[in-house]
């Protein structure tokens, strides 16, 4: 087992290369399913939820082959469902990975029947699946759950529908797109999601062949076709890293330049950082983020879904908040139990109150270093962030959250001038 160490107080100063987007990458994966012919997909982020997510598919049938290897920007991963040979996505897998959900749409839509272990509750909260389930009821699909799997079937395929989503869901929209893309007919999806992580989904699933209307919008139309052919994509850059960098000189000071950042995907991220008083350029190659001053200013975040702040950066934007001038008040309204870097922080100095969704952040001159651990990818590295800033050393434990989600976190730091290492534990 390793350990992250990081010894605070250096500013940082550099460049870094923002990789491709896991979230997009882990349901363009998925889509794979849909066609026998190649998918070739570029800028493929190399981070453990990629690896999970190909174990997944290589049970149903998928080969693999990278390209390019080397650097991320050009690593490429050629993926060829030609025949679906088993269309069981067992405990096993899934319990690693909730995205591992995602295979449901496509197996179910391709072959008429799926089986596929319920993902179950995680570190952020309960994190249901009924709206995936309900979506692909309203496709035709006759859907059970028994001994912790749930068994969908199609025997006559599936059937266009108008779904009407309750509240906004990331996950339950894809798997009702990517099943709705071979279904007869037509699918209306209102009250869908539009993250950057869809519209990039649907503008590969559009090269496949499939017709999909109202990307970017809360409403989209699928006139399902017979079948779906190969397709080449790259995928974009992963605004959630992005942001966590930006965030990372926001707290250690310094001036970095994030390679491929695209301020169109972070508008919200950007401006709650500029009034805490970080300087933001646009530049040829991304985003350039400085921080000169001592002492940041103290903001009011709350989450929401796109456009509004990601819950993917509450964690991070806390960290900062903690070491403001002032008081800042962050609400998380996607997930119910996303505060678990709260009493971390709390070791480290931090002064927050947690009410139900809301978090009391008062801004205190530093924070010290300390042993600390997190149970999700989010809330670990915003305890990297707070060591950055830190008094003497933190070490955050429990590495592997960070691996799922963070490609060479500690070398892009460090390459910007972080005391930062990865150490094995005994
Ligand atoms: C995606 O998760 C992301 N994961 C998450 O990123 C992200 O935090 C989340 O969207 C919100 O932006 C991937 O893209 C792989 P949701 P997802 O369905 O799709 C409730 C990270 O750190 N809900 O939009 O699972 C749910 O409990 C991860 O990279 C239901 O009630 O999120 C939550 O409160 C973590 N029933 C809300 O909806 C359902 O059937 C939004 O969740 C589905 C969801």
């Amino acid at each position: 087992m390793y350990k992250v160490s990081i010894q605070g107080g250096r500013r940082l100063k550099g460049a870094i290369q923002i990789s491709g987007a896991k979230n997009a990458a882990l349901p363009l994966m998925a889509a794979s399913l849909l066609t026998e012919s190649d998918i070739k997909l570029s800028n493929i982020p190399e981070v453990v939820d990629i690896a999970t997510m190909q174990s997944l598919l290589t049970i149903h049938g998928a080969s693999f082959e990278l390209m390019n290897g080397k650097t991320s920007k050009k690593r490429t991963l050629l993926i060829r469902a030609k025949k679906i040979v088993n269309t069981v996505a067992p405990y096993d897998l899934v319990r690693k990975m909730r995205a591992s959900i995602l295979v449901l749409g496509p197996l179910l839509t391709r072959c008429g029947h799926a089986k596929v272990s319920l993902p179950g509750g995680c570190a952020i909260g309960a994190r249901p699946v009924d709206m995936h389930l309900n979506a692909l009821k309203s496709l035709g699909a006759e859907i059970e759950v028994e001994e912790g799997y749930i068994h969908a079937v199609a025997k006559d395929g599936l059937k266009g529908a108008k779904i009407n989503f309750p509240s906004v869901s990331v996950g339950a929209t894809e798997n009702a797109l990517l099943a709705a893309t071979l279904a007869r007919g037509e699918t209306v999806l209102h009250n869908a999601a539009s993250e950057p992580e869809i519209v990039d989904l649907i503008n590969c699933l559009k090269k496949m062949g499939a017709k999909i209307e109202g990307e970017g919008t809360r409403t989209l139309h699928i006139q399902g076709v017979d079948c779906l052919c190969g397709a080449e994509h790259k995928i974009i850059p992963d605004r959630i890293e992005a942001g966590t960098y930006a965030i990372a000189v926001g707290i250690a000071g310094g001036e970095v330049e994030l390679l491929d950042a695209r301020k169109d995907l972070l508008e919200e991220v950007l401006s709650v950082l500029c009034l805490a008083g970080l300087e933001i350029n646009e530049t040829e190659k991304g985003l350039r983020v400085i921080c000169k001053k001592n002492r940041i200013k103290s903001v009011d975040v709350s989450t929401g879904v796109f456009p509004a702040f990601p819950t993917d950066l509450q964690a991070q934007i806390m960290s900062l908040m903690c070491i403001s001038r002032g008081k800042s008040l962050i609400t998380e309204k996607i997930f119910e139990g996303r505060f678990m870097h709260v009493p971390e922080l709390c070791r480290m100095g931090a002064k927050i109150r947690i009410s139900g969704q809301n978090a009391y952040v008062t801004g205190a001159e530093k924070l010290y270093g300390a042993s600390v651990m997190a149970t999700d990818l989010r809330a670990s590295v915003a305890l990297v962030l707070a060591g950055l800033g830190a008094e003497g050393k933190t070490e955050v434990n429990r590495v592997y959250h960070l691996d799922r989600g963070y490609e060479n976190l500690e070398k892009k730091l460090k390459n910007c001038g972080a005391a930062i290492e990865r150490v094995l534990v005994h």
